[in-house]
């Protein structure tokens, strides 16, 4: 983990501003994380209110340790907001490299919790601040294999 976090800190970062709130869920603390996805179920599907709070709360177990990665963004700052979002999404690459380079699996994940207020609140961030990954690390049971890259249609030379 150490490794791991070394590398997110010492991802490009304009102004060396350290925009990027890293905070490391693991274990039993996976719980609050798993409630934290419950109460969102809850609170999006009011017309479904016997949905399944077990499925909703094993989303958090998925991985034995999650990275949550929030932005502090600063505003009116001369590093647009904009730099400042992907420096700590540069972070998250970085550490999804170095898990890599360590043997193991990293899966990069949002969807609706990224941007609930309850969840931000719930990792010291602020409403207007962001969250940019939910990074699931673990040991993969095996590695599928890695996509082949195709230049054609995002690559152009002027
Ligand atoms: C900002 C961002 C958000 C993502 N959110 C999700 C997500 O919520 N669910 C998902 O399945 N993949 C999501 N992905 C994509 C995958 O997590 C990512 O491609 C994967 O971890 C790496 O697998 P690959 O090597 O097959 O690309 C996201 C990627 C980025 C850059």
């Amino acid at each position: 983990m150490d490794i791991i976090l070394k590398a997110a800190v010492r991802a490009p970062d304009h102004g060396r501003l350290a925009p990027w709130r890293l905070t490391v869920i693991e274990g039993a603390a996976r719980e609050k994380l798993g409630q934290a996805y419950v109460n969102l179920k809850r609170r999006l599907s009011p017309d479904q209110p016997s949905f399944d709070q077990g499925k909703e709360l094993m989303k958090a177990f998925r991985a034995p340790t999650i990275i949550a990665v929030g932005v502090s963004i600063q505003e009116d700052h001369k590093v647009p907001a904009v730099e400042q979002i992907v420096a700590a999404g540069a972070a998250v690459q970085n550490m999804f490299l170095a898990a890599h380079a360590l043997g193991l699996g990293a899966m990069w994940k949002t969807g609706d919790l990224a941007y609930d207020d309850n969840m931000k609140s719930l990792l010291g961030l602020k409403a207007s601040d962001a969250i940019v990954a939910l990074l699931f690390v673990g040991t993969p049971p095996k590695l599928p294999p890695a996509p082949v890259a195709e230049l054609k249609g995002c690559v152009s030379w002027l």
